[in-house]
């Protein structure tokens, strides 16, 4: 048999009310903050990701899917949504035709990472980046977006976590105090963290080997040695956030996965899905553009994983959506009718109802077990004494109530159904 591959998941009908309502939900509040939906390619050449996010972050070291094409151009399946959106804001010159642009997304991602629960080789995203603007607002509206987002859904053990980065100049006066910290325990490091002592000192932080939390606890903070700029905008990040009711602390270890963050960074972590915890993370980006060959250009943007949004709404039972149901079932009672009980379908359907008929040659019995299934809110009843008398008979599944119709007003039929559906 052949399987779907390891890391990606097939999204069966019976989930996908969950996966169009968090959608909806997505989209309805992206577009009452003003952004606008932006769609990209699924792969793009691999330079992108690799000057984008960093060629030393384990994003682009060790979990790209990465081919030549038969031009042997390298081509890489999206890891992320931001480097990608800054290329289309490049090249379509977006900054040129308005100075702030707001974009959302919900598209798939693809990351060789070991595949456990929420975490996948293909899973969704969606998220936003707005270009334009150095504004702390801005930082505030994406996290109170995505915290509202998370709470429409009813998730209740959500802990929202800021930092701040700072910019270049401050990081890297700070990585060599923290190195001079470090040197001299170095040897008590696990050795992942040794190697990133050497390549990248901040991931130390990501550290989750508990012989290394000690002494990371113990190491100054970069939010103690950031720039009085970006001190202030962090005091602005955090005063709106509390006048917006979003419950943070600040995490002095958030150092985030990808490289090009300055300033404000933050996550959203449910307590509520095992390891893989982190629902959304985001930040402030204000270099990335001019690295990626654009004009100087400030970002600010976050993305959240929906598998795991699902898995935390699963597992604290809060999306509990109505069972679906169709609004008509048209019973066929004798076969030489099959032909009427098609049209009819149509006819209905043309009026926008869902509708459904027997294709299998059922018993009128199990016609009827099929439209219980089905959960229908009509049943109509074609063929029989009542047709004999050119009618048909309509039932209310809700109150059993049953009437007859003219066979030559299905317009009656459609009125009193439309009148009497609930939606
Ligand atoms: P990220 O933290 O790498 O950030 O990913 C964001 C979210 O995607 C994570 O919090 C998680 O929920 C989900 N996610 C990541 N990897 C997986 C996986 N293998 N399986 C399932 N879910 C996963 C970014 O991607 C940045 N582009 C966010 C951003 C936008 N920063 C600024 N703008």
């Amino acid at each position: 048999m052949i399987k779907a591959v390891t890391g990606t998941k097939d999204i069966l009908p019976q989930e996908i009310s969950r996966w169009k309502y968090l959608e909806d939900l997505v989209r309805q509040i992206f577009s009452s903050f003003n952004y606008k939906e932006i769609r990209t390619p699924v792969f793009e050449e691999t330079i992108l990701f690799a000057r984008g996010i960093g060629e030393e972050t384990d994003i682009v070291g060790k979990e790209m899917y990465t081919f030549n094409d038969k031009s042997n151009t390298s081509l890489t399946l999206k890891p992320e949504m931001t480097a990608s959106v800054v290329r289309a804001f490049i090249e379509h010159s977006l900054g040129k035709q308005q100075p702030l642009n707001k974009f959302y997304y919900i598209s798939p991602m693809f990351r060789q990472e070991r595949p456990q629960a929420g975490r996948q080789r293909q899973f969704h995203q969606f998220g936003c980046e707005a270009l334009g603007s150095t504004s702390p607002l801005l930082d505030a509206e994406i996290i109170i977006a995505a915290y509202e987002i998370l709470n429409r859904l009813n998730l209740k053990d959500l802990k929202v976590k800021i930092n701040s980065l700072g910019v270049p100049e401050s990081r890297e006066a700070y990585k060599n105090i923290l190195k001079r910290h470090l040197e001299v325990k170095k040897h008590l490091l696990s050795e992942d963290s040794r190697k990133r002592f050497d390549k990248n000192i901040l991931r130390i932080f990501d550290s989750k080997v508990e012989s290394d939390q000690e002494i990371i606890d113990n190491a100054p903070k970069l939010i103690d040695y950031i720039d009085e700029e970006s001190r202030k905008d962090f005091e602005i990040v955090k005063e709106l956030l509390s006048k917006n009711n979003i419950p943070f602390e600040v995490d002095a270890k958030l150092v985030r996965g990808l490289d090009y963050y300055t300033k404000t960074t933050f996550e959203i972590i449910s307590g509520k899905v095992g390891s893989q915890s982190a629902l959304c993370g985001g930040g402030r980006y204000d270099l990335l553009i001019e690295q990626l060959g654009g004009a100087p250009t400030p970002g600010v943007g976050f993305a959240a994983g929906i598998e795991r949004i699902l898995l935390a709404c699963e597992n604290e039972k809060t999306l509990l959506l109505p069972e679906e149901r169709i609004d008509l079932y048209i019973v066929r009672m004798d076969s030489e009718l099959t032909q009427k009980t098609f049209e009819l379908a149509s006819y209905f359907r043309k009026e926008s109802l869902k509708v459904e008929i027997d294709y299998l040659d059922r018993s009128v019995k199990a016609q009827m077990r099929e439209a219980n299934k089905l959960n229908a809110q009509f049943v109509l009843f074609v063929g029989g004494e009542e047709y004999k008398s050119n009618k048909f008979n309509l039932k209310f599944m809700k109150t059993g109530e049953q009437k007859d119709y003219p066979v030559d007003n299905a317009g009656e039929i459609k009125s009193f159904i439309l009148q009497n559906i609930s939606i």
